[in-house]
């Protein structure tokens, strides 16, 4: 086959050109101008203050609740680390983000997973298996934009989770990298924000909004939990990186991340319209619900689709999305997760033809093969 750009459609990260870099360079230069000493010293784990006061105040708590951490994936793993133990029940999204579901099964934990629908995860599934005697101590929830189905949990279904919590006495874990990047319908408050107690568990990351080579996220929590989770840290690597964590101080305060964000959204809305535009034009037997915000979107094949295949062929193509099978401990099998967000959208309509050929290269073998089925 001749040589093919790449195209990927598999990585949940942004494209070098919606990175606010130039205005990183000026946040940096005023990081080091303003607090040489705090930005080059180890620090504590709780993180850089000047950040968790930002934090704190987005999120109207006290900077003893937060620690903010290399990345989320690190506030994750430390909270994992300080509330599950083997053999503990964990309620997850099916699908859901596979670095969760990897976290979870190394330290043997139990999984819980309940569908999602259009608005977030089947409240009333998770009911059930409560009424019956599942008694979970976390449930792992990605409200906005979800990764890897695209969906937003609805205002009703937030409280109702909460109240399920509150008599079920179980954790919610909030974990909230998407929820700035909304491109149209209106904005639902955070379980934490609805909680306002020790119920909920807040994760959030500047990945998705600044960069993900910063390497900067947090978590907020009940100063009881943070204290456990700040020692946690402390034995784990002293502090996390001032570097990072006060050039991120200088771009919040300083205003620089309105702008930022701004940016990954007007660029990401045009990324999912051309996503969507280029399914419909090139694989009108696919089914999917456009999001209304974030990296990504899910898509399923008609019924009998092997999504391994399809990833291989498209793979010949020089094209790479990632499979359903990845997110899900069963099922996924003609599902795929589109991220849209580093690929410009001439490129996302290349990309998603070549799919599109891949798939219907081999829907077309299956015909030959099964001569009662339709193509
Ligand atoms: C739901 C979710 N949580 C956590 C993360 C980890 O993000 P980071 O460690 O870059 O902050 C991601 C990244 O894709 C994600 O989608």
């Amino acid at each position: 086959m001749s040589e093919l750009t790449n195209i990927s459609l598999a990585r949940g990260a942004p494209s070098i050109d919606i990175v606010a870099v130039d205005e990183l360079r000026a946040a940096a230069d005023r990081a080091f101008e303003r607090d040489p000493s705090g930005t080059f010293s180890y620090g504590t784990s709780a993180g850089y203050p000047r950040l968790l006061e930002w934090i704190a105040a987005k999120h109207g708590v006290e900077p003893d609740r937060t620690i903010a951490t290399n990345g989320s994936m690190q506030a994750d793993a430390f909270l994992f680390e300080a509330l599950v133990e083997p053999g503990d029940l964990v309620v997850v999204e099916a699908p859901t983000y596979d670095r969760t579901l990897l976290g979870l099964r190394r330290l043997g934990a139990e999984i819980l997973a309940i569908p999602l629908e259009a608005d977030g995860i089947d409240v009333e599934e998770l009911a059930r298996a409560l009424e019956a005697g599942a008694r979970p101590k976390l449930a792992h929830i990605i409200p906005n934009f979800q990764n890897p189905a695209g969906c937003t949990l609805s205002g009703e279904k937030r409280e109702r989770l909460l109240d399920l919590a509150r008599e079920f006495g179980f954790t919610v874990f909030e974990d909230d990298p998407y929820v700035e990047l909304r491109f149209e319908g209106p904005h639902h408050p955070t379980m934490l924000s609805l909680d306002g107690g020790e119920g909920v568990v807040y994760a959030s990351s500047f990945s998705k909004t600044v960069s993900p080579g910063i390497r900067v996220g947090y978590l907020v929590g009940s100063a009881d939990l943070i204290a456990r989770i700040r020692a946690i840290a402390t034995g784990t690597y002293i502090s996390p990186s001032m570097v990072s964590q006060s050039i991120v101080a200088e771009f919040c305060h300083s205003g620089a991340i309105e702008r930022s964000i701004a940016t990954v959204k007007r660029a990401l809305r045009e990324r999912r319209d051309a996503t969507c535009a280029a399914l419909e034009r090139h694989l009108p037997e696919a089914r999917f619900v456009p999001p209304q915000g974030g990296y990504f979107l899910w898509v399923d094949l008609p019924e009998g689709s092997d999504v391994e295949q399809v990833e291989a062929a498209a793979r010949e193509r020089s094209v790479t999305f990632v499979k359903g099978t990845d997110f899900l401990l069963d099922g996924g099998d003609s599902s795929l997760r589109l991220a849209y967000s580093a690929v410009p959208p001439d490129q996302i309509e290349e990309g998603v033809a070549r799919i599109a050929d891949a798939y219907r290269e081999l829907a077309g073998a299956r015909a030959v093969a099964e001569p009662g089925r339709r193509a």
